[in-house]
């Protein structure tokens, strides 16, 4: 592809670095340059539409362009104050209503809201106070932490140390070396045969134990969990999953992490994934749709244990030593402020609860096409498996390259699809309409078609 000179193509290979990007291939093919963007739609430069199954990174909660009452909260805010920090004592009004808002709204009963501006942030804070809990109650050789295979936590040192993503670690150096992982429930492809859903369930938390037993209880301070994984390919937990884990837990005194970043406010149908999943976590990270993704933002939850041990460290060291330059940001807490009052008002989970299910429904549809193997989902987030065979769940050799030709012929059917391996996982923006799931489904069928046509072509 010849770029023109200057052309904002060029301008951007020349200047930027993207994340997650093959750089070479940057290089030669150039940005997709997103141009604006409407409800749940992106547009290119040539005006071109796409529907966005995956709200960008999970997070567009209200589609791409905020509405007039959010950009009149964004604008008066920016007018009044700007910017101030919230170290050594410093607070402004938005915090104050956001983080009484989220101590309202919260699963479970929380203590106090820390705020950042990423789930990196949010969860990098986690692990530190996972430790500063167990340093505050004498036992500091509790320090290890563990996640789980595909699990995703950003990827800042500590959070993608939780992480089980190999493709991130290698030649970074990470994990460091306290982090350990457990198996991902992965029920379709980790199953035993003739294995139901709550045998699997126990198997994995057997292994769990095994895991803390072998690290030794003592050493093990933290798990962390996202209720249904996202980044790992959509993968809703097996029945009985999370309470046979958080039995475990209890057991050794572990403390839970319920990393709320994608599935809280909505994805799942509820506010929370640790409501439809009945989680009691110590910690929940939250971000994305907080805002919307209009700020950026994120907030770390914690219970009033963590909040205790927390004192008692600020009590004997002179202050809680941590924070960043944006927590508490008043601009982007009173935009979240803002979009929490409108799914409050418009009901927007008890939408993303009955259009999921619609959802599910018309991708379940595609369970007989040739190359999807399994469909499974929970609100409005729902992961499709592709495989060669659908007997033996055999999937495609990886240097095939499936998941490239399905994303290829997604965008030529006007589709942005989130491909993780062999899994495409759809979670739209919360505000899609039934008419529009329709339509993203029948873009989604036009374009298996035209991957399996290139399949027989090739095999
Ligand atoms: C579950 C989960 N946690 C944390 C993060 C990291 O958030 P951020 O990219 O804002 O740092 C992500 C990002 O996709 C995520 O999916």
């Amino acid at each position: 592809m010849t770029l023109l000179a200057n052309s904002a193509a060029a301008r951007d290979i020349e200047n930027q670095v993207h994340p997650q990007t093959n750089l070479r291939l940057h290089r030669e093919q150039g940005p997709f340059i997103v141009d604006k963007g409407a409800g749940v739609r992106v547009f290119d430069d040539d005006g071109r539409d796409y529907i966005e199954t995956v709200a960008g990174l999970w997070c567009a909660a209200l589609g791409f362009s905020a509405n007039e009452r959010i950009a009149k909260v964004a604008y008066e805010q920016l007018r009044t104050l700007g910017y101030y920090h919230s170290y050594r004592h410093r607070a402004n009004h938005p915090s104050i209503d956001l983080a009484e808002t989220l101590m309202r709204l919260a699963p479970v009963p929380m203590s106090k809201a820390l705020f950042f501006s990423s789930g990196s942030e949010a969860n990098d804070t986690a692990v530190k106070l996972a430790w500063y809990y167990h340093h505050a109650i004498g036992k500091p050789e509790k320090n290890k932490i563990i996640g789980r295979d595909k699990g995703y936590h950003g990827s800042t040192i500590g959070a993608i140390s939780v992480s089980g993503k190999p493709d991130m670690h290698a030649d970074f150096g990470l994990p460091l070396p306290q982090f350990r992982h457990a198996e991902m429930p992965h029920y379709y492809r980790f199953a035993e045969p003739g294995e139901s859903e709550a045998d699997f369930a126990t198997r994995l938390a057997d292994n769990l134990e095994k895991l803390i037993l072998d690290e030794g209880p003592e050493t093990v301070a933290a798990f962390f969990a996202e209720p249904v994984m996202g980044a790992g390919g959509g993968i809703v937990p097996p029945e009985s999953y999370f309470e046979k884990v958080q039995a475990v837990l209890r057991r050794y005194e572990v403390l839970f992490v319920a990393d709320e970043v994608i599935c809280g406010f909505g994805r799942t149908g509820n506010w929370w994934g640790s409501q439809t999943f009945d989680l009691q976590p110590d910690m929940i990270s939250c971000a994305k749709a907080l805002s919307a993704a209009f700020q950026p933002i994120s907030a770390l939850l914690v219970n009033e244990k963590i909040y205790q041990a927390m004192l008692t460290e600020s009590d004997k060291l002179g202050s809680f030593a941590h924070g960043s330059t944006y927590s508490g940001h008043p601009v982007a807490t009173a935009v979240a402020r803002e979009v929490i009052a409108i799914y409050e008002e418009e009901d927007l989970i008890g939408h993303a609860a009955r259009v999921g299910g619609h959802m599910l429904r018309r991708l379940s549809e595609l369970a007989e096409h040739p190359l999807v193997g399994d469909v499974t989902g929970v609100g409005l987030l729902t992961g499709v498996e592709l495989v060669q065979d659908k007997a033996t769940r055999q999937p495609y050799d990886p240097e095939f390259g499936l998941g490239a030709r399905i994303d290829r012929h997604g965008h030529q059917n006007g589709l942005i699809l989130r491909v993780v391996g062999d899994r495409i996982v759809f979670a739209p923006p919360l505000i899609i309409s039934e008419g529009e799931v329709d339509e993203a489904v029948d873009r989604f069928r036009r374009t298996l078609d035209d991957t399996w046509a290139e399949v027989r072509e090739l095999t």
